[in-house]
């Protein structure tokens, strides 16, 4: 599975980059608590038995306007390239994915798509902040305004040497109270978002080393703060001097009493983390 993904993954429209999901990271995404292995679907070649065509769902809890409801959390579809000519087969790995939900009384999948399918309900809009400019030049992964001469690029995408909110790594004694005030902030902000369980949080959310960073910020013995990012490396396909960009992906957070000057000064810190942490860029979604 992971060879299938490395190599037939999303890439950018220019053939310069494929998503590369690490084993860990794989294994992370597909072993949440209460996961089904009847929900992670392969298609396999009758002959040589090879992997060419895959998709998982992994349940979740989504808050969908005041209304908890067990949904599928569907992701990883992919075909083997050379196979994508033969029409009906992504159908078909969907069809299979929601047969099984249905069987288990989940009637609802949700999923992002680069493709606009009908009908999304929402898009988010992708951010990227180099941590690393000098090879995010090289590799064509940013590209620098005309206007501004290399060193004012370099100074503009300058990251702090130290952070100012003092945050830690999260242990597991974090859990419960990051469980509380992340629903509390999913309940509050949003009409449609995740609800997690302490299960969840210690799943979703403990580090992991080179898949998940999360730092706490602590009052006394009470959690205020907490930021996290995932590791999603690239394969930088055609380039002389690097075949991999390493990007940190803003996960999940929030910030004291939701400020939103807090957030910025959250935000920046994750950065320097980030790039301590050997990142070639730190990236975000906005959601509209
Ligand atoms: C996504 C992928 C499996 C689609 O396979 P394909 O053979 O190219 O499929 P097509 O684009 O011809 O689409 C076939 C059907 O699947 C649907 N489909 C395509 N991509 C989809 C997606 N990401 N999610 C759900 N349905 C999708 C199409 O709408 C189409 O449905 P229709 O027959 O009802 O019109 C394949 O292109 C692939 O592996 N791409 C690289 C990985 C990738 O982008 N995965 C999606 C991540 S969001």
């Amino acid at each position: 599975m992971y060879v299938l993904l490395r190599d037939n993954y999303v890439e950018d429209d220019s053939g310069t980059l494929r998503f590369d999901y690490s084993k860990e990271f794989l294994l992370w995404a597909l072993n949440p608590p209460n996961a089904k292995i009847e929900w992670t679907l392969g298609i396999r070649e009758s002959k040589s038995n090879e992997l060419v065509g895959f998709g998982s769902g992994v349940p979740i809890t989504m808050n969908s306007r005041g209304v908890d409801v067990p949904m599928a959390l569907t992701n990883f579809l992919c075909l083997k390239k050379n196979i994508r000519q033969h029409k009906g087969l992504t159908p078909l790995i969907l069809a299979e994915g929601i047969r099984r939900a249905e069987i288990s009384d989940v009637l609802q999948l949700v999923f992002t798509s680069g493709k606009i399918l009908p009908t999304p309900f929402a898009s988010p809009m992708y951010w990227y902040r180099d941590l690393n400019p000098e090879k995010t030049l090289h590799i064509g992964y940013s590209a620098k305004p005309m206007h501004l001469s290399l060193e004012e690029y370099y100074c503009i995408n300058h990251v702090p040497e130290n952070i100012v909110i003092d945050l830690r790594p999260m242990t597991q004694a974090d859990v419960p109270q990051v469980t509380i005030l992340m629903n509390k902030q999913m309940r509050e902000l949003y009409e449609f978002s995740v609800i997690f369980t302490e299960q969840d949080v210690s799943h979703w959310l403990l580090p992991r080393p080179d898949v998940v960073y999360s730092y706490v910020c602590c009052d006394g013995d009470q959690v205020t703060d907490m930021v996290s990012y995932y590791n999603l490396s690239s394969t930088v396909m055609g380039n002389d001097l690097y075949n991999n960009i390493k990007c940190a992906y803003a996960w999940y957070s929030f910030a004291k009493d939701n400020s939103a000057e807090r957030t910025i000064q959250l935000f920046w810190d994750a950065l320097v983390l980030a790039k301590r942490n050997g990142f070639d860029s730190f990236n975000a979604t906005e959601v509209c």
